[in-house]
């Protein structure tokens, strides 16, 4: 739906007002009515490198998610201030992981005596505290866009790599592209004693998976993919790495929302495409390259937004601007000093991968 005038306006006023002082940082999945007073926009790997970026700005506003505005906090200095426009916008996959269930399953790991051996890595979309960990273990953060590359280094440091929280992004990548079974591929559950494995079963795994997922990703299915190759014949699927692995073995491409982007404006006209992801990126595209005779469908029949993400809207967004113009800090993120020492650790050995 078309942004209501008045807002428009008055977010634009609070912005000029802002200047320099403000920065504003908008992930792919944002609302359009957002996107278009983004600064920069990016999928979670651009963003966290972004934000850092800009050290003249006294306020990052950021339009996405809890967790990527932590990661901003981390990464950028003292006295700039991350705002998250609406407290609400968390990430379903990002709680499936907690530091006390992560703790647990460190003790269980260790009774299993292989403790020594794992190598914690966790996507981006986890909490401060759980990168925290990840640090403290001698691990890595990774993204949808450089995952391989994190667990290429993850198995120079070690033998077995914990996998957290993502199972799907987990497994694509360690079948995908490092070549592994899914033999050597164990889930561990936080909700079952010992994670329901057995000592063996964790000595014998490479890629130990926690069980999380996002409730976005993990609606499409193989009927989607077949389905939209019946609807549209000669259509290319290409999906996120955080599909089912079903739904990503029947693919014909697979990446991030960054390399979606670059796929898409590659393509040559006259092409077809359905792309499994969020569905405001997936609308952005189709209008944006529908004039260059590209035809993209959404993978799914059925809508399928992130609803956190979706909460950062353009109410929410001017009511941040006019409170950061008038200035009122309001909706700070701030990571405490000693899990961002060790969660900075984490993400920094990310993003000095090669
Ligand atoms: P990327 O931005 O890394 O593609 O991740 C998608 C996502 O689900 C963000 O929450
Ligand atoms: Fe979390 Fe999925 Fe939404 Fe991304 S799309 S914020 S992983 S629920």
């Amino acid at each position: 739906s078309p942004s209501d005038p008045d807002l428009v306006e008055r977010a634009r006023a609070a912005k000029e007002k802002l200047g320099d002082k403000v920065f504003v940082l908008g992930h792919h999945y944002q609302r359009d009515e957002v996107i278009q007073f983004a600064d920069v926009t990016g999928d979670s790997f651009k963003l966290a490198r972004d934000a850092a970026a800009r050290p003249e700005a006294e306020y990052i506003v950021f339009c996405g998610v809890h967790f990527m505005a932590e990661s901003a906090d981390i990464l950028t200095s003292d006295d700039q201030k991350v705002v998250l426009p609406d407290l609400a916008a968390g990430c379903s996959m990002a709680d499936m992981a907690t530091a006390e269930q992560v703790a647990e399953c460190w003790d269980v790991l260790t009774e299993a005596g292989i403790a020594e051996q794992v190598v914690p890595v966790s996507y981006m979309n986890s909490s401060a505290d759980i990168k925290a960990f990840t640090g403290k273990h001698g691990g890595t953060i990774c993204t949808s866009s450089n995952a391989k590359r994190a667990l290429d280094w993850a198995f120079e440091q070690g033998e077995k790599v914990l996998f957290l929280p993502d199972q799907h992004l987990g497994r694509n990548t360690a079948v995908r592209d490092m070549g592994m079974s899914l033999d050597d591929c164990v889930v561990y559950n936080p909700h079952k004693p010992n994670g329901g494995l057995t000592a063996d079963e964790l000595r014998a795994a490479k890629m130990i998976l926690w069980r999380g997922h996002c409730s976005v990703h993990g609606r499409f299915n193989l009927d989607s993919v077949n389905d939209v190759r019946e609807r549209i014949p000669g259509v290319n699927v290409l999906v996120h790495p955080e599909c089912k692995h079903e739904v990503v073995a029947a693919a014909d491409y697979v990446g991030s929302t960054e390399y979606i982007i670059k796929a898409l404006e590659a393509a040559p006209a006259g092409s077809k495409w359905a792309i499994g992801t969020e569905l405001n990126l997936v609308r952005r595209l189709a209008n944006r390259f529908a004039p260059e005779g590209k035809e993209i469908a959404f993978l799914d029949k059925t809508v399928c937004f992130c609803s956190t993400m979706n909460r950062i809207d353009l109410p929410h967004l001017v009511w941040a601007l006019e409170s950061l113009a008038e200035g009122n800090l309001v909706n700070r993120i701030e990571v405490d000093k000693e899990t961002e020492a060790f969660a900075k650790l984490a993400l920094e050995r990310m993003l000095a991968l090669p």
